[in-house]
């Protein structure tokens, strides 16, 4: 398994992690063979939030590690916080915001709630998981800066913001903001697209994040890809769906060459952009986890980058 240097720094993590979002429906036991599972192809990351099936997938990962038998200090574990759900609309598992709330006092109440479901005593990273617009300087500052002080946060990052967003938050912080969660894949690749098509007036030329992929290089940002097999916010995947012939064949073609399953090679495609990406895993089927994290180690050329990315519907101007 590969490694990065999560936000540039000496905080080095698999390059592939795992997203318990689905972690809540599971009996233990199941929710105990996806993390062995992860830990046994090399994945040390966990990522989670607060409202993944309103808390309870937290609940679940702290039973699933302990009958796992993975000690938390082999782990790096961090959560989101800043949504507030709307228990009216929220159901099933399936959960809806009501608003976002970046208050020091809702902030540190997120962080204590994940702790105490979660079972640890401190995260490795905790990130504001969409934007607020009406974020704060005070609530922002002064929660990290006490969350750090009690050691109940190392790290700190943010999730689907675009780069003016990111330096606004960085400039009241004292904290470096190292990671920044977007959805990133070969389907849903506008952050690619736009920078191909810079200077045209067709489609692909619309800016939807503002340049977030050269500013997270340049500002050495972690970006980590969430949802990496859905095309849409879980619309559905990309891999086996009759939508995507093209892409399916190429994607079975290039398994069928490094001895892998497509998964790997959608993993793969992420992977060899020279962000470093981390990869955020949400499958719970120990299988898949091995075939996808098994992308890490393969190198794709860069002809094979840009084919997956034709197949997938693209072109070069
Ligand atoms: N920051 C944000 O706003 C945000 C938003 C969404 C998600 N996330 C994070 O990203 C993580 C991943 O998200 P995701 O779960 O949507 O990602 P994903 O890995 O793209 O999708 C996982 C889904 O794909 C299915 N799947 C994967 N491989 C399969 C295969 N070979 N055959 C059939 N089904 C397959 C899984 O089912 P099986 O379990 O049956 O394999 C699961 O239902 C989440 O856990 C969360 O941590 C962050």
């Amino acid at each position: 398994m590969k490694t990065i240097k999560i936000g540039g720094t000496n905080f080095e993590a698999s390059q592939i992690a795992l997203g318990i979002m689905r972690m809540a429906g599971l009996e233990t036991n199941k929710a105990a063979d996806a993390i062995n599972a992860a830990v046994d192809s090399g994945i040390n990351y966990i990522d989670s939030a607060d409202i993944y099936g309103d808390g309870q997938s937290e609940t679940k990962f702290k039973e699933a590690l302990k009958q796992s038998g993975v000690s938390r200090d082999k782990l790096y574990i961090q959560s989101k916080g800043g949504i507030i759900l709307d228990p009216k609309r929220s159901h099933d598992g399936l959960v809806f915001g009501a608003r976002y709330d970046f208050s020091k006092d809702h902030l540190i109440e997120s962080v204590d709630g994940i702790l105490q479901r979660m079972g640890v005593d401190y995260l490795d990273a905790f990130l504001l998981h969409r934007p607020d617009p009406l974020m704060e300087e005070e609530g922002v500052a002064e929660a990290f800066d006490t969350l750090q002080r009690e050691g109940k946060v190392r790290h700190f990052g943010v999730s689907n913001f675009n780069p003016q967003q990111v330096e606004l938050v960085q400039s009241w912080v004292n904290q470096k903001l190292l990671i920044n969660q977007l959805q990133f894949n070969v389907v849903h690749s506008g952050m690619v697209t736009r920078g191909i098509h810079t200077n045209m007036i067709d489609e692909g030329s619309l800016d939807h994040d503002g340049g977030i992929l050269e500013y997270s290089r340049r500002k050495h940002m972690t970006i980590q890809a969430w949802s990496p097999f859905n095309y849409g916010l879980f619309a559905g995947m990309y891999i086996n769906d009759p939508k995507y012939p093209e892409l399916n064949d190429k994607l079975q073609e290039l398994a069928d060459k490094y001895g892998v399953s497509k998964n790997a090679i959608a993993t793969a495609w992420i992977v060899r952009h020279p962000a470093h990406v981390q990869v955020l895993l949400g499958t719970m089927t120990p299988e898949h986890i091995k075939d996808s994290a098994a992308g890490a180690d393969v190198e794709l050329t860069k002809q094979e980058w840009y084919d997956l990315y034709f197949a997938a519907g693209n072109d070069l101007p």
